[in-house]
């Protein structure tokens, strides 16, 4: 099968896209022929080891699992002998950050990983973005015990993460001020934020609402410029360590020492979620944001788009649109 390939640590070219042996479904697997995946920001971490302690998960010296993407949509190509969930040419979604592998032709789970069947009112090719931004803001959200009528405030709404997070928000009754730049604001708004503040024009620290909980989906911001606008007791959680790691040790001091705390989850996805996503996409309250999509072999170039930083929403990478 042809799969996009890594073999060590660094930058984008250390990924080939090559002739790589298919896998084969064990009793309890199915076999996954892959039509879409995603290029994620997950993906270029453990790409390029940039933070050393991704090689704890995914090898000390090399990478373990040599095929990355956590993300895809496909259709169900065969079945191992005792898999009841499943049947040959179901069309399915879902999520492995445990052995990744959905940048190629072929992929084998078990039945019981984070999947799904693809929800009718929706497309293969977004399909495949349903679970990796929603499932971090999913967590930060819940983390944050957000409720009906809380005042939100998401800073970088635009990212896959961001544009999560503001249809999550909508869907548990928040009040959502998001913050982008010009060019997004119409975008924004189409995904339910009550109100947006443009970053290129105006500072959000400087306004006088007050919000009970501050997610900086694309870690832009800081607890330190947060706080000014964080009401007593709000919650504030970036998605990066931040400088020197300080969003770690802020979690650690700021429930001894301050009201408005800083918390740091370790984002974790289980079945229930998928299932719980998938039900949102049916109920036409969350849909994946898809800026571009590359072809296999540009893999490449995909990485280095999503390296930019400036995506809106999701990459996607085409294995085989034909299905
Ligand atoms: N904690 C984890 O385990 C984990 C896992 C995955 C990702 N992450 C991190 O989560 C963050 C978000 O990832 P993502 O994939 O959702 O999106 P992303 O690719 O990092 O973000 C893209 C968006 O960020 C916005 N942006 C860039 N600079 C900005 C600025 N100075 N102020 C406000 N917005 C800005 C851009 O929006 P505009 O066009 O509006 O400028 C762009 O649309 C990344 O930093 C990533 O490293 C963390």
């Amino acid at each position: 099968m042809k799969a996009c390939v890594y073999t060590q640590y660094g930058p984008p070219e250390v990924v080939s896209f090559i002739e790589a042996k298919k896998p084969i479904p064990k009793s309890n697997e199915i076999l996954i022929q892959v039509n879409y995946a995603t290029v994620n920001r997950t993906d270029c971490g453990f790409r390029s080891a940039e933070y050393f302690v991704s090689r704890f998960f995914s090898g000390l010296f090399r990478p373990k699992n040599t095929i990355l993407g956590n993300e895809f949509a496909g259709i169900v190509a065969e079945i191992g002998t005792n898999v009841s969930s499943f049947k040959l040419g179901d069309k399915v979604f879902g999520y492995n950050d445990k052995t990744f592998g959905t940048h190629a032709e072929y992929l084998c789970l078990n039945e019981k990983s984070n999947l799904a069947l693809i929800p009718e009112n929706i497309e293969i090719y977004q399909a495949a973005a349903i679970c990796e931004g929603a499932h971090y803001a999913l967590c930060d959200i819940r983390a944050a015990k957000v409720k009906a009528g809380y005042h939100v405030l998401v800073y970088g709404a635009t990212g896959a993460i961001g544009s999560s997070a503001v249809q999550l928000l909508k869907h548990f009754g928040a009040n959502v001020t998001a913050v982008c730049n010009t060019q997004n604001v119409d975008l924004i708004l189409s995904l339910g934020a009550d109100n947006v503040i443009d970053y290129q024009k105006e500072d959000y620290s400087k306004r006088p609402q007050q919000y009970d909980f501050i997610f900086d989906a694309v870690g832009k911001t800081s607890f330190k410029i947060g706080k000014k606008v964080l009401k007593e007791k709000g919650i504030y959680i970036s998605t990066e360590l931040g400088k020197n790691g300080a969003n770690i040790w802020v979690a650690l001091l700021t429930p001894i020492f301050s009201k408005k705390k800083v918390l740091f989850p370790i984002p974790f996805m289980y079945l229930e979620d998928v299932h719980f996503l998938a039900e949102l996409v049916r109920t036409n309250q969350f849909k994946p944001v898809i800026d571009r999509t590359f072809k296999m072999e540009q893999i490449v170039e995909a990485y280095q788009f999503v390296e930019s930083a400036q995506k809106v929403g999701n990459v996607l990478l085409e294995i085989d649109a034909s299905c």
